[in-house]
């Protein structure tokens, strides 16, 4: 069979498609959007988080979430793309967040995320919810699944949206 170049694009734009939040919800409402952190409070919210996230390197963190971008937003009222938001997924009710369709899997998990829940996940999400639709590998690393946590204690925490 002779390569057709208008299928390999139209196959490229359905892939993008994909990736998407397109089978998800419209746009979330609209959610107050705190200020950026500054480096003195990301410092001060490392060094509160339990051991042995307060150790982590952030740096790292967010490095290792490069892995988790393609599919997830982090920020206040971020969109769902293939994957939900994940501000405040630490301390969220699994399956909850508005406007994502997910698996019964995740759905009727019937946990709160924690640090410890959040690293069996993310080590093997496959057989820590079987059934679910992350298609994510794993991360085999315990350094970097510590990191990405403690990053994710720390950017994705739920704050007031102005300065106390
Ligand atoms: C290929 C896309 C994809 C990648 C990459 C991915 N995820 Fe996901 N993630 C999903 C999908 C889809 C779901 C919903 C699963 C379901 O409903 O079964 C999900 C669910 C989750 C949840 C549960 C959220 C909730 O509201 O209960 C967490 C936590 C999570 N992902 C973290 C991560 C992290 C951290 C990474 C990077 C290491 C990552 N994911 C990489 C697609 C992805």
């Amino acid at each position: 069979m002779r390569s057709n170049p208008y299928f390999a694009i139209a196959a490229t734009a359905l892939v993008m498609a994909g990736c998407g939040r397109s089978e998800n919800q419209p746009a979330a409402p609209a959610v107050p959007v705190p200020p950026a952190l500054t480096d003195a409070q990301r410092t001060a919210m490392l060094a509160a988080l339990p051991a042995p996230y307060a150790q982590a390197d952030l740096d790292n963190g967010r490095a290792a979430f490069a892995r988790c971008r393609a599919c997830h937003t982090i920020t206040a009222g971020g969109p769902n793309m293939t994957g939900p938001n994940l501000y405040g997924v630490i301390g969220r009710q699994a399956g909850t967040h508005a406007g994502f369709k997910y698996s019964n899997a995740v759905k009727n998990a019937g946990f709160v995320w924690d640090d410890d829940r959040i690293d069996h996940w993310l080590q093997n999400p496959r057989t820590f919810l079987p059934g679910n639709k992350m298609t994510y590998p794993g991360l085999a690393d315990a350094t970097d699944r510590r990191d990405l946590i403690a990053f994710l204690s720390v950017e994705a925490a739920v704050r007031p949206a102005t300065p106390e």
